[in-house]
């Protein structure tokens, strides 16, 4: 068979490790051939190609990124998209797609799967938000840095009496917050599942200072303050009120450009408490360099499940991690809805909070 390869969406350590485990089965064990597509769906689309001979993913297994390129292109949003991809695929003699992706990249897979092309699903994101698999490669690396930073932050908080705001990755769910907010000890852990009230933000730093301790407060860059109730009506989710909290830019699958909650909130709690606080963006940190030796064990055992499912032609389908089994879900069920932190597991760490 010649199978297809392609990465989309943000990048994550781990995805080369993909990559390798895949070529090394598929060409070694099975006798298959490969093809790379560059820069996610963007490759097949306009016929950007690249050579993935066993050769090629040599000493790959502990580098950052991907070496096939990424980007957040939606054929489904060009006219003519689909048909570019099948016209591709057909000109190369692919027999089958092996798509490393999110939600969107996934999505993509799941809906060209309906129009007939024959492609197993990786899932992938530091975010852990895809449904259908207990943990995506990426996220674990993302805790890793994310703790490290928050360590770091503690003491020279403490030095300073400062109030020191981390804001990490996470757009719709707060597992990387949740994560790393507990190992790490944050003292104020703010989700995008939980709106926040920024009185209570403001009495839990109060509290933390009078213990003669500074607190740190980790917040997910999707996080939001509580809307504002007017007279007679309850407090709610809120889009943040007067404050700024996105840049208006969208991608192609319209997702809003997400940053400065982290800013926004040490200001707040400046302006509020009196008390010195600042702003520590982790951003990008978090999905660059070498994965942590968890994720890159748990891409490798997807890149053999993967291929050994296309071996096997069953296609439509996502290799997921169940426990410590890796099993074949349908496509969709890890794209249907995103997989965000429970209300059980955000109380059961706030004993620890304030
Ligand atoms: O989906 C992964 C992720 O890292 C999100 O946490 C973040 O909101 C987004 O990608 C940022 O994307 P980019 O840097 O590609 O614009």
């Amino acid at each position: 068979m010649k199978i297809g390869m392609l990465t989309g969406g943000g990048d994550c350590p781990g995805l080369n490790a993909v990559i390798r485990a895949a070529v090394r089965k598929g060409v070694q064990v099975h006798g298959h051939e490969f093809i790379g597509f560059r820069d996610g769906w963007r490759g097949p689309l306009e016929d950007d190609t690249c050579s993935l001979t066993v050769d090629d993913v040599r000493g790959i297994l502990p580098r950052g990124g991907t070496i096939l390129g990424s980007s957040r292109t939606n054929p489904f949003a060009i006219d003519g998209g689909v048909e570019s991809i099948v016209a591709t695929l057909q000109r190369h003699g692919v027999d089958a797609l092996v798509a490393i992706g999110g939600e969107d990249t996934l999505g993509v897979a799941t809906r060209l799967a309906e129009h007939g092309v024959r492609v197993v699903g990786v899932p992938k994101t530091i975010d852990n938000d895809l449904s259908g698999t207990d943990f995506t490669f990426g996220f674990d690396t993302a805790v890793n840095i994310a703790t490290e930073a928050i360590d770091r932050l503690h003491t020279t908080a403490e030095s300073h009496h400062r109030v020191l705001v981390v804001e990490v990755m996470g757009r719709h769910a707060g597992w990387i917050a949740l994560h790393a907010g507990l190992a790490g000890g944050a003292n104020i852990l703010l989700i995008p599942e939980r709106p926040f009230d920024i009185d209570e933000v403001c009495a839990q730093v109060e509290s933390r200072f009078a213990t003669r301790f500074a607190p740190i407060v980790v917040v997910s860059e999707g996080a939001r303050p509580m809307s504002r109730p007017g007279p007679g009506t309850p407090a709610g989710p809120g889009e943040g009120g007067d404050m700024t909290l996105q840049s208006g830019d969208t991608d192609a699958f319209g997702h809003v450009r997400l940053g400065g909650i982290g800013d926004r909130l040490a200001q707040e709690i400046e302006d509020r408490t009196g008390k010195e606080a600042r702003a520590v963006v982790l951003g990008h940190v978090q999905r660059g360099g070498t994965p942590t030796a968890f994720d890159r064990w748990l891409a490798t055992r997807f890149g053999l499940h993967a291929i050994q499912a296309v071996h096997e032609q069953e296609f439509g389908i996502m290799v997921a991690l169940r426990g410590t089994d890796i099993v074949r879900v349908p496509l969709s069920e890890g794209t249907d809805h995103l997989k965000t932190v429970p209300d059980a597991l955000y109380d059961e760490a706030s004993a620890l909070l304030g």
